[in-house]
């Protein structure tokens, strides 16, 4: 989708005919009053995910009416489809002022790697950001001393969402463990509710939904050594983890191949469906549509992973090949901010990457999710480019395609395995 915001002309719309009595349109007066433009580059285009873009780019807007915004988003959730895009227009020199990008291996492994981005050090200093983002964000942001990004959110990726009337109704509570979530698949099963809203139209999510079964089965330590090459996917826990992960996908809705994440989301919204398994930007999915937290639905940590936050950090740059830096570094500014943040994030469903932001803005799940980020253990996202590289996670979402229908543990684990070796 290509969008352009604050009430501006949208780059791709035909200039109107001018009158005969227009003055000529290629006047040199006029070209001094060009606005200056950016373009921001995101897969923020669903329920809550664009609101929040809306609300950061109205921020924007206030305090920089004389540059044009134009929101180039591309449709598609964990960027399926903009990464693609990204890629092409990195490669043909032609890169937006800024994009999306997940802090961690995304960020560093290919566009710092392949010397795309320009160094934020300066930038940092002359804002006065270094003590304003945890520690391990600025971890993820930064290769070889240098920083390369500024987060905008911390998303938390094991997230269990529940129908709160359909919990209610059923004397249901949220399970903590796997043994208790069968439990209460079972249960609903026989009552006629669909247990796990799933939707792998995308296949990211199911990578999602494994993650967060490894993270679980195996404990953060042990999950942590999966993506630094300390254990290997053909370790027994990992094929027990696949094992569950298999016995969930029986508890899932037959159309899961037909759905994206915002229409499994639906199913649970509209109580057709009593769970989900997704990262907060379904809090924001599920608030955009009029819910609320504590009434409409509920959440918990995914089973056995409380305690645990996997970590999904969203943020922008500065590409190397753009004619505008000043103008980038401005928009920057502005998503660093405490007001930027704030305006962003409590739509997203994320929490803010800075420390200093305005708890009172968030809802008790944002408040929630702040404390856990600070008292957990800390988890990187496969799904979600943090904890392995472009062409590991690739490789595993095609296996996954293979895996949702055959269900065929070894052989899944065998393409792990093999994929491994591109860590
Ligand atoms: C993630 C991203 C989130 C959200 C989600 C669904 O990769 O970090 O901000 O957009 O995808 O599209």
């Amino acid at each position: 989708m290509l969008a352009a915001c604050g009430g501006n002309q949208t780059a791709d719309e035909p200039a109107e005919p001018a009158e005969n009595n227009d003055p000529p349109a290629e006047k040199p007066a006029d070209k001094e009053d060009e606005k200056a433009s950016l373009e921001i580059f995101s897969w923020w285009t669903g329920a809550g995910e664009e609101e929040g873009l809306l609300a950061l780019i109205d921020v924007f807007n206030e305090k920089h009416p004389e540059i044009e915004v134009i929101n180039a988003a591309v449709a598609g959730g964990a960027g399926t489809n903009a990464k693609a895009v990204l890629v092409s227009r990195m490669q043909g020199g032609d890169p937006p002022s800024t994009f999306q990008v997940h802090g961690g291996a995304e960020l560093n492994e290919s566009w710092v790697a392949a010397g795309k981005m320009t160094p934020l050090n300066d930038f940092f200093d002359a804002e006065g950001l270094n003590d304003k983002f945890p520690q391990e964000l600025i971890d993820l942001v930064s290769k070889d001393g240098n920083i390369y990004s500024v987060p905008v959110n911390i998303h938390r990726g094991n997230v269990l969402w529940y129908n709160q009337k359909v919990f209610d109704d059923l004397n249901l509570k949220a399970p903590t463990t796997f043994d208790e979530f069968f439990k209460v698949a079972d249960t609903l099963k026989k009552n006629g509710i669909t247990p796990l809203a799933f939707g792998d139209k995308e296949a990211w999510t199911a990578t999602h939904l494994y993650e967060t079964v490894l993270l679980g089965h195996l404990g953060a330590a042990e999950y942590g050594k999966l993506w630094t090459g300390d254990l290997s996917f053909d370790d027994a826990k990992v094929k027990e983890a696949t094992e569950i992960f298999a016995k969930m996908l029986d508890y899932v809705n037959e159309d899961h191949s037909a759905r994206n994440w915002q229409d499994a989301s639906q199913l649970v919204a509209d109580g057709e469906a009593a769970m989900n398994v997704m990262g907060d930007w379904a809090k924001g999915y599920f608030d955009g549509r009029g819910l609320k937290v504590g009434t409409d639905y509920g959440w918990a940590p995914t089973p056995s992973s409380g305690g645990m936050f996997v970590v999904i950090t969203d943020t922008f740059g500065l590409p190397n090949e753009i004619d505008n830096p000043e103008t980038v570094k401005e928009f920057l500014s502005v998503l660093a901010s405490v007001e930027g943040q704030d305006a962003f994030n409590p739509k997203k469903g994320s929490i803010p990457a800075r420390v200093d932001a305005d708890a009172s803005k968030y809802d008790e799940y944002g408040k929630a999710a702040m404390e856990d980020f600070k008292t957990n253990d800390l988890g990187p996202s496969l799904a979600h480019g943090s904890a392995a590289n472009e062409g590991f996670v690739t490789k595993v979402n095609d296996a996954m395609v293979m895996f949702v229908t055959q269900k065929n543990v070894d052989h899944f684990i065998e393409q792990l395995v093999a994929a491994a070796k591109e860590l």
